[in-house]
């Protein structure tokens, strides 16, 4: 199966109700687990690439050449992602490179420079067929200071997409990043308002938080695209920390890398489930 362009995947999703996990790969290890758990699942699947993760990198390119051969080699549909970029330079070295998608992430600014950075950008990858989420209504948590007051307004929502040509919107429903605990309390019928005029598929950011039960409901109030990272670091670095606490002599990394990554693939498979991917 080819890398197959995220517009795809994720409008074939919308149109038949189904969800589309999109998790972040981090090292090389993610990227493997999550093509060797939706393979399992016999589902799509989104691997994304964060801004945060290039910096820890210091570049996009090494990581990202890994996960898009990783992801040619998968035999279910398989989509590259640039998540949460704040910087148009990183955008067009993520179309440069192959990507199918991006988000560009100007959630921080106005509501008039929000929508003026944003359309220049969708512009820009829409001449090279690639497809563009972008944010309104700041969904918190990503400094670490969780918000989940945050609330995105369907109607600006709707004109936001007219506005800026996006091909899917990130909405603040309830959610917060890196919740350690599924605490978050999602606010359905604002998912159902949003679902009833924007006219693109919805975007769910830092759905670790979110009860798994909440997850199916939130795919069948409209939400596609469902992104999750922290609750997999958990996996994977709970399978770790147990194998280096029964082998506390251990050196090959090879050893204790490869519980997490089993780990991470047998959650991504779960969760495709719940997400209602298949
Ligand atoms: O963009 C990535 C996500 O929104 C993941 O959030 O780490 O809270 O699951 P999470
Ligand atoms: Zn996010």
């Amino acid at each position: 199966m080819p890398l197959t362009p995220t517009g795809e995947i994720v409008r074939k999703a919308a149109e038949t109700g189904r969800g589309v996990g999109a998790f972040n790969v981090i090292q090389l290890e993610h990227a493997e687990a999550l093509v060797a758990g939706a393979e399992h699942a016999g589902a799509p699947v989104i691997l994304q690439i964060s801004e945060n993760a290039v910096k820890y990198h210091r570049g996009l390119e090494p990581l990202a050449l890994a996960t898009l051969a990783v992801a040619r080699e998968a035999s279910v549909p398989v989509a590259v992602h640039l998540d949460h970029a704040t910087d148009p330079e990183l955008v067009r070295e993520a179309v440069t490179l192959g990507f199918g998608s991006v988000m560009f992430d100007a959630s921080v600014l106005s509501y008039d420079d929000n929508v003026a950075a944003t359309r220049e950008v969708a512009a820009r990858c829409r001449a090279r067929d690639v497809f563009v989420e972008a944010e309104l209504g700041e969904v918190g948590g990503k400094d670490g200071v969780h918000a989940p007051g945050a609330r995105t307004d369907p109607d600006e929502a709707a004109a936001y997409v007219e506005a800026t040509g996006v091909d899917a919107l990130a909405i603040a429903v309830g959610t917060s990043h890196a919740m350690l605990e599924k605490t978050a309390s999602l606010d359905f019928d604002l998912i159902t308002a949003h679902r009833r005029v924007v006219p693109v598929p919805l975007v769910l950011h830092g759905s670790s938080g979110v009860p798994e039960a909440d997850l199916t409901h939130a795919v069948e109030a409209g939400m596609t695209k469902v992104n999750i990272a922290t609750a997999l670091n958990q996996a994977f670095t709970a399978a770790v920390r147990d194998y280096l606490a029964a082998n506390p002599s251990v050196v090959d990394t090879r050893k204790y890398l490869a519980p997490g990554r089993a780990a991470v693939a047998r959650e991504v498979t779960r969760l495709l489930g719940v997400l209602k991917a298949t």
